[in-house]
C-alpha cells in the first residue's frame, strides 16, 4: 500500500505489547524465562510442582505452613461428583479428550452458583478447583477409553504421584514405580505452567475482559490450546516420529518436510528465535528417561536427527521448543498421544488462573480495531 495513513498492522499481534504483567518474563534476547521472578529451570531443579503452582497463583514461593494448608485444599478439591463422571462416561470415546476437558470444565461451571458474581477471591478458588480436579478428569477419561472406570483419588500423595496412581495404578510397571518417570513427568508439569501471553492465556484474559466468568475464560483458553500451532504440536511431533519410524529415515523426512515448505511441529517459536528456555531442561530429563525404558533409545536418537537437520537446512536456525522433547517423553512413560494436550491443560492451569486474575484485578476490555479491506460501500438495487 503506497497510502502513508496505512494502519500497522501486525499479523497474528507479532511484536505487540498488549499489556503489563507480574506473573512471567520471557526473554529472547537471553532465552531466559522468570516465573515471578525466578528462573523456570530453578525451579524445575529445586521445586516440586505445588510449590510452583502456588508460586504462581500468589506471587511467592510458600512457607511450610501455606505449603501444607495449600495441598491439603487442593487434596480436598481432586474427587469428581457422581454427576460429573456420568457427563464425562456419557461422551463419545472417538472425540478428542480436549473436548472432554472442555466440556467437563464447562459442566462444573454451570453448577457454581457464584459464577455470576465474580471476585479475585472466586478467581483463586476457580483456579484452585480446577488444579485439583483436572487430573481427575483425565485420569478418568484415558480409562474410560480403555474399557475401565472411576479411581478414586488419594489424599496422601503429591500431584504427580497421585495422577500416575489414577491413570496407571501402582503395580510394577507403573510410572508411580519408576522414580525418574516421576521426576520427569514434574519437571514437564513445571515447565509448561505459564508463557506470558501465549495464544491461550491470552484467550482468557481477552475473555476476562468482558467481565464474564473464570470457568469461561478457561473453557475459551482449552479451545485455543488444542491447536497443533499451540498445544497440540506435542501430540503432533510424537505421530511425526512415528511415522519416520527409524532414525536413519529422520534427516532426508526432515529434509522433504523443508523442501515441501511444511511445518515440523515441535519446532520454532513465535517469540524466542534462538533458543527455548524450557528446552534444555525438558531434554535432559527426555534423555535420562529414555535410558531407563528399554528400546526407547530411538526416540533420541532420532530427536537429535530432526534436532541437527532442522537447525542446518533452514536460513533462520530453527530449534526445538519444549513440544519436542515432551512428545516422546510422555509416550515413553506410556501415555496415548492424544492426551498430551490435556496434560498441557493440567500443568498450564496455574498460569492462566494467574493471568485471568491479573487482568480482573486491572481490567479493560481487550477489544482491537480492524482494517476494512472489504468491497466499497455499496446499495441494494432495490
Ligand atoms: N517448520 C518449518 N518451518 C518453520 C517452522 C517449523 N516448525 N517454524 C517456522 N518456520 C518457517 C516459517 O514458515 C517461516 O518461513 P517463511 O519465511 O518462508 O514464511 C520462517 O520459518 C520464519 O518463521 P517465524 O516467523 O519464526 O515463525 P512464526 O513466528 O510465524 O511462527 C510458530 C511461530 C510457533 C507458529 C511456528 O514456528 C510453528 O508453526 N511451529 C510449529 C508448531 C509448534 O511447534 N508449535 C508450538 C509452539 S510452542
Amino acid at each position: 500500500m503506497s497510502d502513508n495513513n496505512a494502519p500497522d498492522i501486525r499479523k497474528g499481534l507479532a511484536g505487540v505489547y498488549a499489556d503489563y504483567t507480574a506473573v512471567s518474563k520471557v526473554n529472547p534476547e537471553t532465552n531466559s524465562l522468570l516465573y515471578r521472578g525466578y528462573p523456570v529451570q530453578e525451579l524445575a531443579e529445586h521445586c516440586t510442582f505445588e510449590e510452583v503452582a502456588f508460586l504462581l497463583l500468589r506471587g511467592e514461593l510458600p512457607n511450610a505452613e501455606e505449603l501444607d494448608d495449600f495441598k491439603r485444599e487442593c487434596w480436598n478439591g481432586r474427587a469428581l461428583d457422581q454427576k460429573t463422571i456420568d457427563m464425562i462416561m456419557s461422551m463419545p470415546t472417538d472425540c478428542h479428550p480436549m473436548d472432554v476437558l472442555r466440556s467437563a470444565v464447562a459442566f462444573l461451571g454451570s453448577y457454581d452458583a457464584d459464577h455470576f458474581t465474580v471476585s479475585s477471591n472466586h478467581i483463586r478458588w476457580v483456579g484452585r478447583q480446577l488444579l485439583s480436579k483436572l487430573p481427575t478428569i483425565v485420569a478418568l477419561d484415558i480409562r474410560r477409553r480403555r474399557g475401565d472406570g472411576y479411581v478414586e483419588p488419594r489424599k496422601d500423595l503429591g500431584f504427580t504421584e497421585n495422577f500416575l496412581w489414577m491413570v496407571f495404578g501402582d503395580g510394577p510397571d507403573s510410572p508411580l514405580n519408576k522414580p525418574g518417570d516421576v521426576e520427569c513427568f514434574e519437571k514437564s508439569m513445571i515447565l509448561y505452567a505459564e508463557h506470558s501471553f501465549n495464544a491461550s492465556t491470552f484467550t482468557g484474559r481477552v475473555i476476562t475482559s468482558t467481565m464474564s466468568d473464570p470457568w469461561s475464560a478457561i473453557v475459551g483458553a482449552i479451545g485455543a490450546l488444542k491447536g497443533p500451532l499451540h498445544g497440540g504440536a506435542n501430540e503432533a511431533v510424537m505421530h511425526n516420529m512415528i511415522e519416520i519410524g527409524d532414525p536413519a529415515n529422520a534427516e532426508q523426512w526432515a529434509k522433504d518436510k523443508l523442501a515441501n515448505k511444511d511445518l515440523v511441529m515441535g519446532f520454532g517459536h513465535r517469540v524466542y528465535k534462538k533458543g527455548d528456555s524450557r528446552v534444555p531442561t525438558m531434554e535432559a530429563a527426555f534423555k535420562k528417561l529414555a535410558t531407563e525404558h528399554e528400546g526407547s533409545e530411538k526416540w533420541v536418537e532420532m530427536y537429535d536427527i530432526l534436532a541437527e537437520t532442522m537447525y542446518e537446512n533452514t536460513s533462520i536456525k530453527i530449534r526445538p521448543n519444549l513440544d519436542f522433547p515432551a512428545g516422546p517423553a510422555y509416550h515413553i512413560m506410556g501415555f496415548d498421544i492424544p492426551f498430551f494436550t490435556p496434560l498441557f491443560v493440567m500443568s498450564r492451569i496455574t498460569g492462566w488462573s494467574a493471568h485471568i486474575l491479573e487482568q480482573y484485578e486491572s481490567n479493560s476490555l481487550i477489544r482491537p480495531l480492524s482494517a476494512y479491506d472489504g468491497p466499497e460501500e455499496r446499495h441494494l438495487q432495490k
